[in-house]
């Protein structure tokens, strides 16, 4: 497989991980939408090559992103990262063989707490999801989940007793999300889980979790293995889950209430003609498929 020639997909910003994972002075190789990249980290500089051409760098929020293309937009804003009391945790890249877009859809998704974090997230002596709001944000071209509740018998690495957790989520771009959350210990403030994915090819992602938590007792390492072991548990899910791309065509999965966010984002794809990572229409004529 070689580079996408999916427009949408390409005019996006990417990350390739954590700043901290490219040492100085190393050549880290590294894959983005079907194509081998390169990574040089000088002294203050990170180079990034892929068939003999550099392309852009940021260098926000601790990771290394980068496009192939023009992105329309610059990177999201993330308030939260210049508040000085926040925790920075990066829970390390965990590869998955499943669309990056599934990756986010899952991330989205409140029904799967109590049969899939079993007496962590979620109880399944709770199982349903209260009714929440979603909205596409226009102005900033993003998609919200609000006034989302649900039981968690251990919410986060700090909680010694169950909780009602509330929770937003944020869709900043189609490989992109991040979900805020009470923390256990301080409940006027919302702490920052973020999944920011690197579809490598088009049904094998990179995930890079990223954490921007109020926490005052647990340690760095704890806080991480929180992460990872709830994020594993997703992995053999979104492993095992057909097709591995996501389905677009309509009644191709029948959502319920509880699916608002995941509905909202299929039709903020198709608006984009989002093709990679997606399971292959045949609702459409051939003249009306995106081309790149
Ligand atoms: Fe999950």
């Amino acid at each position: 497989m070689s580079l996408t020639d999916d427009r949408a997909a390409l005019d996006q910003w990417y990350t390739l991980g954590a700043l901290q994972d490219f040492p100085a002075g190393a050549e880290v190789p590294s894959r983005l939408l079907g194509e081998d990249l390169t990574v040089r980290r000088l002294t203050d500089d990170v180079e990034v090559r892929a068939a003999g051409r550099a392309l852009p760098v940021r260098t926000d929020y601790g990771h290394l992103w980068t496009s192939f293309g023009t992105p329309e937009r610059d990177l999201f804003e993330l308030p939260e990262s210049r508040e000085p009391d926040r925790r920075w945790i990066h829970c390390g890249p965990v590869r998955v063989r499943a669309s990056g877009l599934r990756l986010v859809e899952n991330f989205l998704d409140l029904a799967h707490f109590p049969y899939v974090h079993t007496d962590i997230l979620g109880s399944e002596a709770h199982p349903e999801v209260a009714r929440y709001e979603v909205e596409q944000r226009r102005d900033v071209d993003e998609l919200w989940a609000t006034k989302c509740e649900f039981y968690q018998p251990k919410a986060a690495a700090a909680s010694d007793e169950g909780q009602i957790s509330k929770y937003m989520y944020r869709v900043v771009s189609p490989f992109n999300v991040m979900l805020y959350k009470t923390p256990p210990t301080a409940p006027d403030r919302w702490d920052v889980i973020a999944l920011f994915v690197q579809p490598a090819d088009e049904a094998v992602s990179v995930a890079h979790a990223f954490m921007l938590v109020i926490d005052l007792t647990s340690t760095d390492a704890e806080l991480s293995a929180f992460q990872q072991m709830i994020f594993v548990q997703d992995k053999i899910v979104l492993e095992n889950q057909r097709p591995s791309l996501l389905p677009l065509q309509p009644g191709r999965e029948t959502p319920t209430r509880a699916d608002l966010s995941s509905v909202l984002y299929r039709r903020w794809l198709k608006e984009k003609q989002l093709r990679f990572g997606t399971e292959p229409r045949t609702d459409l004529q051939s003249t009306d498929l995106p081309h790149a």
